[in-house]
């Protein structure tokens, strides 16, 4: 029978590095450095497989709409998301970090209706209203630190992983939200129709992530 062609949306910047290992113990390896080109679609060692690499924010929203079998993301990112269409077979646990709620450190509490100021509009939505809480949100793309310094808002939520980000600027972490690592995640036609090809992938990729405890 002839293979299927399959496309693999992988997330630019910091998991890029640590993804491709796992890739390759399923023996699966980019034709040429990623590092190196400019290019956004990349041939494989296989015939039928493809890696895109995109902004880890649209991994999900090309695997949802079938631009990509399956795809590579952070958990935030797929909070965010909202996961439609998505099967999320594996835990790579890889770039682990937390998702906080943080403020200056020694801030008061908020009286009143809080203003946060994050990218995770759509978590930080949830979070506050689970809590009971009457918050106004901020959109931002980045350099949620300097919000609250600016006076543009009394908290954020963004990742935190060693602290030293929120630390340099004057800011502590306050509340937990969740525990964050990269998953590998399925589209739901993808899933239906080739099957028979992605399962042996995430069962070696699966050994992988275990080898690696
Ligand atoms: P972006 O440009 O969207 O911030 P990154 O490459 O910085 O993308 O982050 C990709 C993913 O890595 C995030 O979605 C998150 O799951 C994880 N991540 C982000 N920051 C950190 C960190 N400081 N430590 C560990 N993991 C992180
Ligand atoms: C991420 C995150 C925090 C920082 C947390 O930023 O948004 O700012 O890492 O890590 P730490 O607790 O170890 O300091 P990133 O470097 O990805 O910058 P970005 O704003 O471009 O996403
Ligand atoms: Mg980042």
């Amino acid at each position: 029978m002839k293979k299927q062609q399959l496309t693999i949306a992988l997330s630019k910047g910091r998991i890029l590095e640590e993804t491709l290992p796992l890739l390759e113990a399923a023996n699966i390896m980019p034709a040429e450095n990623i590092f190196k080109s400019r290019k956004l679609i990349f041939d494989t060692n296989h015939d039928n497989i493809k890696f895109v690499v995109i902004r880890a924010t649209d991994v999900p929203t090309y695997v949802e709409y079938g631009g990509a079998d399956m795809g590579i993301a952070g958990k935030d990112v797929l909070m965010e998301h909202g996961g439609k269409g998505l099967y999320e077979p594996l835990d790579l646990e890889i770039a682990k970090c937390k998702l906080m709620v943080a403020g200056l450190t020694g801030a008061p509490p908020v009286e009143g209706r809080m203003r946060i100021a994050t990218k995770f509009v759509n978590i930080a939505k949830q979070y506050f209203a689970q809590q009971g809480c009457q918050v106004d949100i901020v959109k931002l793309y980045g350099a949620m630190e300097l919000a609250p310094i600016m006076g543009l808002a009394d908290r954020i939520v963004d990742i935190v992983d060693t602290g030293n980000t929120l630390r340099a600027n004057g800011l502590e972490p306050m509340d937990f939200i969740a525990n964050i690592s990269s998953r590998l995640v399925v589209g739901q036609p993808a899933l239906k129709m080739k099957h028979r090809q992605i399962q042996p992938i995430i069962d070696m990729m699966s050994e992988a992530v275990v080898k690696r405890r």
